[in-house]
């Protein structure tokens, strides 16, 4: 099994939607995908979820005491689970600290290997301080999405350096890549940014594909489903995210090996 965050330092880049259209991708490419919340604010699950009859989540099973099958949420895709962030303030309530977040995020990621899981796609907080560190640093890799915008070429090197950081103290984690977001492709300064992360960084370092500024994006992202759902016919930019899906399993290794094992169902069977 594969831990995967998506990572940035800056909110509004398009973690979120990068996080549930690739968890919706790889679970329609057969992977079985459990999609974690673990930001207080973003509300994945509400709407993805067959039902959102809980209000706990990730939080609740990081403050102890509520298992991971009663969290746990299916959605309409068999392949695809989603452990919604839940209540922020679990911690606080049980009289608990945070302190031994990383412990139980390395249960979590047990749990759901046992439980048949291919891949753990894990959403984060905007920063690489606090819960997001500490489920960077939990992870095997991490995607960084980055808005075509000029600041974007000064700030990815802050974030490697901070990556390079979490090695340096025994975390795991590798750069999966990194992903342009919002391109506006009828905007030279959107294609310029795009050119220059290109050239200023290790070819391999980002993924061919790019994800277009789309009002489609928008519109998904508020009713909290991948645009793949949005109407009855996905429509063309949905394709992307296979794509990109593709690229991922390539880079972190996802493969087939495990298709002549016991086949599950589903993460709770
Ligand atoms: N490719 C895109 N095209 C248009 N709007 C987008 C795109 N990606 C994200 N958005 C919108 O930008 C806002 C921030 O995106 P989001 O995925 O929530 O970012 P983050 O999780 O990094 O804060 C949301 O309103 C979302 O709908
Ligand atoms: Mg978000």
């Amino acid at each position: 099994m594969i831990a995967v965050a998506t990572a940035s330092q800056k909110g509004g880049v398009g973690k979120t939607t990068l996080s549930v259209n690739l968890a919706y991708s790889l679970a329609r490419r057969g992977w079985r995908t459990l999609l974690v919340d673990t930001d207080p604010q973003s509300g994945i699950g509400l709407s993805l979820a067959k039902s959102s009859r809980s209000k706990e989540g990730l939080f609740d099973f990081l403050a102890g005491g509520v298992p991971l099958d009663r969290l746990i949420l299916h959605s309409r895709l068999p392949e695809l689970m989603i452990l919604p962030a839940g209540q922020y303030d679990a911690c606080a309530r049980r009289g608990v600290s945070h302190d031994d977040a990383p412990e139980r995020l390395a249960d979590l990621l047990r749990s759901a290997e046992l439980r048949g899981a291919d891949c753990v796609l894990m959403d984060t907080a905007a920063g690489l301080m606090g819960l997001t560190e500490t489920v960077v640093k939990a992870c095997d890799y991490v995607i960084i999405p980055q808005q075509a915008e000029p600041l974007a070429v000064r700030s990815i090197p802050h974030m490697l350096e901070t990556l390079a950081r979490f090695r340096a103290e025994g975390a795991a984690v590798k750069v999966a890549g990194i992903l342009l977001t919002m391109v506006m492709s009828d905007q030279e300064m959107s294609l310029s940014v795009a050119r220059e992360l290109r050239q200023m960084l290790p070819s391999d370092m980002m993924f061919p594909q790019s994800v277009p500024r789309l009002p489609s994006f928008l519109e998904a992202s508020a009713l909290g489903v991948p645009v793949a759902l949005l109407k009855r016919n996905p429509p063309p930019e949905a394709l992307i995210f296979e794509q990109i899906a593709a690229e991922l399993e390539q880079r972190i290794g996802l493969t087939r090996e495990r298709e002549n094992g016991p086949s599950h169902a589903s993460l709770l069977d």
